[in-house]
């Protein structure tokens, strides 16, 4: 008999494997002062490429103001309960109301997080007699909404059509003798590769075979599309997503989610979803915080604007400058190089400290062995002076990488 304790001690998980060499820097750095382009961290400024500010609206002063002003007249605990007991407002329906509107469906429930949402919504959307059929490459609210479900999966090859069908005709026979439904869940944008979903080869689908499609859309969400409301309205397909979710965390720069379809499905959400239904509702600064950035998204073009010259400017550069950026087609920016973990450990070291620049890495095992992926996120905010300083240190380190310079094991230990 094993205690609990001492397993898990024992086995602290792929990434609390590396808690020693990487807490505190690699893991759990502390960005701090104003959010924006320029944070502090470990006491010096850096050129901050990691946060999903997209339309750099975290600071701006309209939205500092509208929070302050919601914080000081209803506190945090207003409205207490869950929404369907005690917790429910008029913001709480107005924000609902707008937001399904600025993404093309009848209806939208608030949710308090989108990881907890998506994993609800799959559960009270499915059962066992029906079929999930979902991209490979989802994010891991998806992964996990699916391992609740308790009859068939299958994945289908990231954005591969042909993979899709497949595992739909799989998923038709089963459902043919289970009475069931097919189910299928993607992502609006990849949010590691920036990949758009292939939601418009998902949809023509729908001439073949009788499914409902989910769409996470929480990169999209602010960045894409003509108004802003994603990458359904992007690929003209708007009417065909049955479903449309998106966080706040993202282009809204709070905290909450939504998820928008048909009034008669979000009734049916609002009295099944568990994650709302046995949860306090979202305190009302968050309510009228979301009312006022939705109202700035819609009337205020120029973020996105700005996003996109920066992205522009960011991606041509690397791209001119010899840089793999893989296959985005969004903000979100994968510089993809080669070489081991404990090299690209080196070279964020080094990114950081001589450099001063600020991005997320992502290295084996959530990417395959050999490969470094530095992951910038373009903002607003940012500058066209802070793109060509960071496509210079890149090229500086890149050269660096390719010398073999970051091999040297010592480096980064001997100054942590
Ligand atoms: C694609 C995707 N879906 C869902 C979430 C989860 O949203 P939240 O932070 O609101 O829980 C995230 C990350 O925030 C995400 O990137």
């Amino acid at each position: 008999m094993a205690d609990i304790f001492e397993k898990v001690i024992r086995n602290m998980g792929p990434l609390g494997a590396h808690i020693k060499e990487a807490h505190g820097y690699f893991t759990f750095p502390k960005l701090e002062g104003d959010i924006g382009p320029t944070m502090v961290f470990n006491g010096k400024e850096k050129l901050n490429w990691s946060l999903n500010n997209y339309l750099g609206l975290a600071n701006h002063p309209e939205v500092r103001k509208a929070d302050a002003d919601a914080a000081a007249q209803y506190g945090l605990a207003y409205p207490m309960g869950a929404r369907m007991m005690s917790g429910n407002s008029n913001p709480h329906e107005q924000l609902e109301r707008e937001l399904a509107a600025f993404v093309g469906k009848e209806d939208a429930i608030l949710l308090n997080y989108g990881y907890q949402g998506v994993l609800s919504i799959i559960d009270a959307m499915v059962d066992r007699h029906d079929v999930i059929v979902y991209d490979a490459e989802s994010h891991a609210c998806i992964v996990d909404g699916v391992r609740l479900h308790q009859g068939h999966r299958f994945q289908f090859k990231h954005n591969d059509m042909e993979s899709c069908e497949k595992q739909l005709q799989r998923a038709t026979r089963l459902v043919e003798k289970s009475g069931g439904g097919i189910f299928v869940i993607t992502e609006g944008v990849f949010g590691m590769s920036g990949n758009q979903g292939n939601l418009k080869g998902i949809v023509a689908l729908k001439d073949k075979y009788n499914f409902r499609l989910f769409i996470d859309d929480a990169h999209g969400f602010g960045t894409m599309g003509k108004t802003g409301s994603g990458a359904a309205e992007e690929q003209g397909v708007i009417d065909q997503v049955d479903l449309h979710f998106s966080t706040f965390a993202k282009s809204m720069a709070s905290i909450g989610a939504f998820v928008a379809g048909p009034k008669e499905i979000l009734n049916y959400l609002r009295y099944n979803l568990r994650s709302q239904i046995y949860a306090k509702s979202l305190p009302m600064p968050l309510v009228v915080g979301a009312l006022k950035r939705l109202d700035m998204i819609r009337t205020q073009p120029e973020h996105k604007e700005n996003l996109w010259k920066i992205v522009n400017a960011l991606q041509s550069g690397l791209k001119e400058s010899g840089f793999n950026i893989g296959t985005t087609s969004t903000p979100v920016t994968p510089v993809i190089l080669n070489g081991t973990v404990a090299e690209s450990t080196h070279l964020t070291f080094d990114l950081r400290e001589n450099y001063d620049i600020f991005c997320s890495i992502v290295v084996y095992p959530v990417i395959p062995k050999g490969l470094i992926i530095l992951r910038l996120i373009p903002t607003a905010a940012h500058t066209l002076a802070d793109v060509e300083r960071t496509i210079k240190a890149f090229k500086e380190i890149k050269q660096n990488l390719e010398s073999g310079k970051y091999k040297h094991e010592t480096l980064v230990n001997a100054a942590l």
